[in-house]
C-alpha cells in the first residue's frame, strides 16, 4: 500500500493537495487525479497538509489516518482583536499564589503547545515538568549557587547579577520566583533548529496557559545554569544526549493586571 492514496470516487481533481505539499511529492496535472511521485515515502514530511486541506476527504495517508485529523470547528475561530489582547496582556508573572498547578492542567496545555511548528516538521521538542515544591526549592538552591559562582567567574554576566544576588541574600528566590512549577523544553544536543522549535513551543505554552488563568515567566537564569553549571545539569538530569533549550516558571498569578504597558514601536525595514 502506498504511503498516500487518493480516492478516485470522491476526488474532485482540484489539485490543492499537490499545490500545498511542502515536499513536492504529489504530482498533479489539470483535470487529472493527483498521484504520488516515486520515493515519496522517504521525502514526505508527515506534516498532514494534504489530508488537512482536501475538501472531500479523499486522501488516505497511512501514517496520518483521518480519525487522527479532527475537523476544524469553525465556531471556535478567534478574532484578531482577541488574539491581539491575549498577546499584549500576557505578562511575565513573578508573584504566584501558594497553590499547586494540577498536573492534568499542565498536560492539557502541552497537548496544545505540541502543535507548535517545528523545522522540517521534526517534532523533536520534549518536555520536563517540575511540579513539586521540594524539587523546585532544590532547583532554586542550585540556581542560587550558580548565581554566586557566575558573579565571581563570568565577567560578562557579573554586572547583571549583582542586584539579584542582593535580593537572594535577603531571602527572595530571584532564580525561580518561588513559582510552584517549571516547564522545560528540551531536545537533542546538536539539533540545529531545536532552540527555535523549543522557544516557539514555550511561547505557545505561555499563551495557552494564560487562557486557563495561569501565568508564566521565562526562566532565563535557569536556562543559562541548565546549560553549563554541572550541579544544575545533574539536578535537572535530562536524559543522555539532551539539552535544555528553554523553560517557563508557571503558576497561578497572585495579582491581576489592569492595563497593557507600552512597548517600543516595531522597527521595520521595507524592501519595496
Ligand atoms: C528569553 C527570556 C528570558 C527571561 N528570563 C527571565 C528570568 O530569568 N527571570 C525573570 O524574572 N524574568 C525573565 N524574563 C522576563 C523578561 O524580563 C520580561 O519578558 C520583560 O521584562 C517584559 O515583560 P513582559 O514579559 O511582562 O512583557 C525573560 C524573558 C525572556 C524572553
Amino acid at each position: 500500500m502506498a504511503l498516500v492514496e487518493f480516492n478516485k470516487e470522491t476526488c474532485i481533481k482540484c489539485g490543492i493537495c499537490a499545490a500545498i505539499c511542502s515536499a513536492g511529492i504529489i504530482y498533479y496535472k489539470k483535470d487529472h487525479y493527483p498521484r504520488l511521485l516515486p520515493g515519496a515515502a522517504e521525502i514526505c514530511l508527515r506534516c498532514g497538509h494534504c489530508v488537512g486541506v482536501c475538501p472531500t476527504d479523499s486522501i488516505t495517508h497511512q501514517e496520518l489516518p483521518l480519525e487522527r485529523c479532527p475537523p476544524i470547528d469553525k465556531k471556535l475561530k478567534v478574532s484578531f482583536k482577541q488574539v491581539s489582547q491575549l498577546i499584549k496582556s500576557r505578562r511575565s508573572i513573578r508573584e504566584f499564589q501558594d497553590k499547586p498547578v494540577p498536573i492534568e492542567v499542565i498536560e492539557r496545555i502541552i497537548e496544545t503547545a505540541r502543535y507548535a511548528p517545528t523545522g522540517h516538521n521534526n517534532q523533536e521538542v520534549r518536555w520536563l515538568i517540575v511540579n513539586d515544591r521540594k524539587k523546585m526549592k532544590e532547583l532554586a538552591d542550585v540556581g542560587a549557587d550558580w548565581m554566586r559562582w557566575t558573579v565571581k567567574n563570568v565577567p560578562g554576566m557579573a554586572e547583571m547579577l549583582v542586584d539579584p544576588i542582593k535580593r537572594l541574600d535577603a531571602g527572595y528566590d530571584v532564580f525561580l520566583r518561588h513559582a510552584p512549577a517549571l516547564v522545560v523544553a528540551y531536545a537533542e544536543k546538536g539539533n540545529p533548529i531545536a532552540a527555535t522549535d523549543c522557544a516557539i513551543a514555550l511561547g505557545y505554552f505561555d499563551l495557552a496557559a494564560n487562557t486557563l488563568g495561569l501565568g508564566c515567566c521565562w526562566a532565563g537564569f535557569f536556562y543559562f545554569a541548565a546549560g553549563s553549571f554541572p550541579a544544575m545539569i545533574e539536578t535537572v538530569a535530562l536524559p543522555e544526549g539532551m539539552n535544555c533549550y528553554g523553560a517557563l516558571m508557571l503558576g497561578y498569578p497572585k495579582y491581576k493586571y489592569q492595563r497593557i504597558p507600552p512597548r517600543k514601536p516595531a522597527r521595520i525595514i521595507y524592501r519595496a
